[in-house]
């Protein structure tokens, strides 16, 4: 009997164990390594997109999961308190092709926008068929930010041709998406007030470039895209305007162009305001096309400031979200 005992507590004592080894800690942010949920699992969130509720940041991104279904598409939702341990929240999308885009289609860069008027939570993605054409943005809602997204409608934003997009919120609420169209540019364009359109242009930049991200800092707008070159990495590119509707200034690189970006693609740029300082935090892809489970995030800090903008060279470092302060982690 006390032998029973004793195994049983064995038992217990070794899954708390595991338990604990799964939820470990992660204790910087590691840009290319692989990176551990709240279940150990490498986090499923490409091509993302990232906003901050109450005192919760929430990851949205492509969920390329190995054993996912591949005739099925998935967006994961992760939440952290801190942009560094993330806790798996749902499959917030899991749909088969929702409007006959036909087999092979594509439903990419999902970005979430919180709709206060409303109380609702709309999510755009870049629908397309396989070969890219169709080129149309698709919405879904939900009333809660973790939960099933609810798929409406797909339709080319202001008429256009629109493949990767981005999303910007501005300090004043105003909610933008950003939108690559390969005809004319990049487009930055205002939604309507339920968010449920995009409804007016507020800036075309003529330039070919995708993977668009906006900032605003110190009284400056700061936009980064990617040259289209597919899955494969280029010399990321900044420009900036006092407004968003421009004029912008050219085009320079944010990283010694011979790295592509270190081997990254843009997909955000999130602004952490502190008590003592504002980072602003440059988060990209690094795509393994043959095996895009295992794709890698590169997020670091921006070395940013009167119309300045630098990508540092990628290495273990940690933020301090409350302080807004960065160091970088002693485990290099
Ligand atoms: C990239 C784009 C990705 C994906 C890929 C497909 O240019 O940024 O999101 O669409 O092309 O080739």
């Amino acid at each position: 009997m006390l032998l029973k005992k004793r195994s049983v507590i064995a038992f217990l004592l070794v899954l708390i164990a595991c338990q604990i080894q799964v939820s470990a800690q992660v204790s910087a942010i590691k840009p290319g390594e692989v990176w551990p949920d709240n279940r150990g699992e490498h986090v499923q969130a490409h091509g993302g997109g990232i906003i901050k509720i109450g005192k919760l940041y929430y990851w949205f991104g492509e969920d390329r999961a190995k054993d996912n279904d591949p005739a099925k598409r998935y967006v994961a939702c992760y939440s952290s308190p801190d942009l560094t341990n993330w806790t798996f929240r749902n499959k917030v999308i899991k749909t088969d092709d929702p409007a006959n885009f036909g087999k092979g289609f594509v439903l990419e860069r999902p970005k979430v926008f919180y709709n206060k008027k409303n109380r609702q939570y709309v999510m755009y993605l870049h629908m397309d068929s396989a070969n890219y054409k169709a080129a149309r943005v698709g919405v879904a809602v939900c009333e809660k930010i973790d939960g099933d997204y609810k798929y409406l409608k797909s339709f080319r934003p202001l008429g256009e041709q629109s493949r990767d997009i981005g999303q910007f919120v501005d300090d004043d609420g105003s909610a933008y998406l950003i939108f690559e169209d390969r005809a004319k540019g990049f487009h930055i364009a205002q939604l309507s007030d339920d968010y449920l359109s995009v409804e007016k242009e507020i800036c075309l930049i003529k330039a070919p470039l995708e993977g668009g991200a906006l900032v605003h800092y110190k009284g400056l707008y700061y936009a980064i895209g990617s040259a289209l070159t597919g899955w494969d990495p280029n010399p990321n590119k900044y420009a900036t305007a006092t407004s968003l509707s421009g004029p912008w200034s050219e085009f320079k690189d944010i990283a010694p162009p011979e790295t592509n970006t270190y081997g990254s693609q843009s997909t955000m740029m999130v602004k952490v305001v502190g008590t003592k300082r504002t980072t602003v935090i440059f988060m990209a892809d690094q795509w393994r096309p043959k095996a895009q489970w295992d794709s890698r995030y590169l997020w670091m800090h921006l070395e940013i400031g009167d119309g300045k903008l630098w990508l540092p060279k990628p290495q273990p470092w940690k933020i301090d979200v409350k302080t807004g302060e960065w160091k970088y982690a002693e485990d290099k």
